[in-house]
């Protein structure tokens, strides 16, 4: 066969490298790794107590809308995390208010930002988006929506923990928002049944001492969290302001549909992101992703980033590769 002949045939194989000067050498095509569905995707370790009760509510019955629901409500009553739920860390004026945000891969979607007193965020936006014409409700919107639709007012008082932490911070009430494997944030959950049918959650207090108002970008559809049955799902983590401005879970999918695997998706919002932003070396953030033949592929800006991954075998917890 001529070198020529040979070469194209490599190329239509594999991916090929031609060196001057040398023959092509041909590397073959990366085996997809496809994982059974039901599949249920976490960010960080605290997804693996969400995943468990992910999966449990499909077995029982429940669709995956309830799954991922239902899974981030698990983390939403963590009393040992500080960044999710109304054990969360408050905001600079001692205040704990969260974001949330639920869609479905026919396009369904609903959020709420800047709510206080609400022990599930998550089933807040749920209503949002099954009983309002409206995709997201803010503030004492939100709230006012909470209690017609008998949602319980919680006490508005710190947990011991974050007390604890909020009394720490105000003797230098240093206002610098870094997010690291220390101080990690947000749940997001995404996850696709056995037909197929994607669906994800995203829940968090947000930033750490963040100004009184702010909003990151999980209650965001497309920075925080995307789902779209015709491709896949993608869900964020980190420093929420950097991942608005790319769209970071929106851009993933597009990607995906594209034609990048999971990870090279978010291995190229990484590249984005950092290219928009910068201090990069303060800023962490990490992306989740699964396309709708089960690849999975996380990517994040620095290393510690991590996920956790069931089926209905197995509950396991990942380290994401990093830019840095
Ligand atoms: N990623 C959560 C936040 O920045 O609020």
């Amino acid at each position: 066969m001529s070198q020529r002949r040979k070469f194209i045939k490599q190329s239509l194989m594999g991916s090929a490298f031609l060196i001057p000067g040398l023959e092509a050498v041909s590397r073959p095509i990366p085996s997809k790794e496809t994982f059974s569905k039901p599949l249920i995707l976490s960010t960080w370790n605290h997804g693996l107590s969400a995943n468990e009760a992910a999966i449990h509510t499909l077995k029982s019955g429940g669709s995956i809308l309830d799954a991922v629901e239902v899974g981030v409500k698990d983390t939403e009553l963590d009393m040992d995390n500080l960044s999710v739920g109304l054990q969360g860390l408050p905001d600079r004026e001692g205040i704990t208010t969260l974001d949330a945000s639920i869609m479905t891969g026919d396009g369904s979607c609903g959020s709420v930002a800047f709510v206080r007193q609400i022990k599930h965020p998550i089933s807040l936006a749920r209503a949002v988006m099954e009983k309002t014409p409206h995709v997201m409700l803010a503030g004492e919107g939100a709230r006012q929506f909470a209690i017609a639709e008998g949602f319980p007012l919680e006490k508005e008082e710190l947990s011991p923990k974050a007390a604890e932490a909020y009394n720490e911070w105000k003797k230098t009430s240093q206002y610098k928002p870094i997010i690291n494997i220390e101080n990690h944030d947000t749940i997001g959950m995404i996850g696709m049944d056995a037909e197929g049918n994607l669906a994800g959650s995203c829940t968090t207090s947000g930033l750490a001492y963040k100004m009184h108002g702010r909003v990151g970008d999980s209650p965001i559809i497309g920075a925080g969290l995307y789902v779209d049955n015709e491709v896949g799902a993608a869900t964020a983590t980190g420093l929420g302001e950097s991942i608005i401005r790319i769209c970071g879970a929106f851009l993933i999918v597009e990607l995906m549909r594209q034609g990048r695997s999971p990870r090279e998706a978010c291995q190229e919002a990484v590249r984005r992101l950092i290219s928009k932003n910068k201090n990069i070396k303060d800023i962490q953030a990490g992306f989740l992703a699964m396309n709708k033949e089960g690849e999975v592929g996380a990517f994040a800006v620095h290393p510690g980033f991590n996920y956790a991954q069931a089926t209905l075998q197995k509950n396991v917890l990942i380290d994401s590769k990093s830019h840095f």
